[in-house]
């Protein structure tokens, strides 16, 4: 029994120290992202609309120019549970990327404007132009950046470890990410690289991508470094999850006929029970 009991606990520590390998190793630990209440955390969290709209123009103006978002259909702009745009704004938007099309009758490829139905264009034409520009390293997709950066899709036995070993990930990690840049210790310098304490192994290839005052906000958020990376996280977040809201809806709606359900068979059960005699 003791012994089996020795194996269990061998056997956890070991997966645990796993874990936390890859956190621990390379160039020092990665700093932990702050905690930032986003609106769309908990079991009830909803989107913020506005923040969405903003997280987009930031963006659209300023992150495009190196990351696509496969993932992403124009339309969706426009569809409930996102940032919400009128069918037109989403066209308008649309209509100012080209894309590639074709082939045509005479078996040639060709670009149009963007349709409702097309997805958010890779501003290289290739991974191999990408690289070329930023110094060999690969700006990623953004559509599942922040799910694929929160640590949560281990099983809730295991996440709040993942937690307490690699801290707050997902929009919070994004957030810091892109705002957190920091002056390299030691006047240490690497070629075409910069220093950021929350990237992993510290030396990122992304130069800082704000400097405050990068968009201009229609609603009149004042536009700091901080803000903007705020929206921008919250927006990827909604890529990385377009149907939260709905899902989270459904999970309630069906929590609650549960509920009514068990409440109805203990009645039956009663109802049979009661006249026979124990
Ligand atoms: C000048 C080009 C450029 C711009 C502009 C840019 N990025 Fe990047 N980004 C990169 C490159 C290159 C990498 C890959 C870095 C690496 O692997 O070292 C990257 C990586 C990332 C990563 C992944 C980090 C990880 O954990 O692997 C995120 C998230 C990100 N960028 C977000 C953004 C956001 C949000 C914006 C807009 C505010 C933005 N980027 C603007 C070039 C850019």
């Amino acid at each position: 029994m003791m012994k089996k009991i020795l194996k269990m606990l061998a056997t956890a520590a070991l997966g645990l120290g796993l874990l936390a390998g890859p956190a621990m190793a390379s160039g020092g630990a990665q700093k932990n992202a702050p905690d930032h209440d986003y609106s769309f955390e908990g079991p009830f969290g909803t989107f913020d609309r506005a923040q969405l709209q903003r997280g987009w123009e930031v963006f659209r103006q300023v992150c495009s120019s190196c990351h696509s978002l496969k993932y992403l259909r124009f339309r969706n702009l426009a569809e409930p549970g996102g940032p919400e745009f009128t069918i037109e704004q989403a066209k308008a938007f649309a209509a100012e990327y080209e894309v590639q099309d074709g082939p045509n009758d005479e078996g040639e490829m060709f670009t149009r404007p963007a349709r409702l139905s097309d997805a958010f264009p890779s501003p290289y034409p290739n991974e191999q132009a990408a690289k070329a520009a930023n110094n060999g390293a690969l700006p990623p997709d953004l559509s599942l950046i922040v799910k694929a950066r929160e640590g949560w899709y281990y099983p809730w036995y295991i996440s709040p470890f993942i937690k307490l070993v690699k801290g707050n990930g997902g929009a919070e990690y994004v957030r810091a990410l892109i705002s957190g840049y920091e002056e390299p210790p030691h006047g240490e310098e690497k070629e075409g690289l910069n220093y950021n304490p929350y990237f992993p192994g510290h030396w990122i290839a992304m130069p800082p991508p704000l400097a405050g005052e990068d968009v201009e906000y229609l609603d009149g958020t004042p536009n700091t470094v901080e803000q903007e990376a705020t929206d921008v996280a919250a927006f990827l977040a909604w890529v990385s999850m377009p149907k939260m809201e709905e899902r989270k809806k459904i999970g309630f709606m069906a929590l609650l006929y549960l509920l009514v359900f068990a409440l109805l068979m203990f009645m039956v059960k009663h109802a049979i029970w009661s006249n026979v005699k124990h």
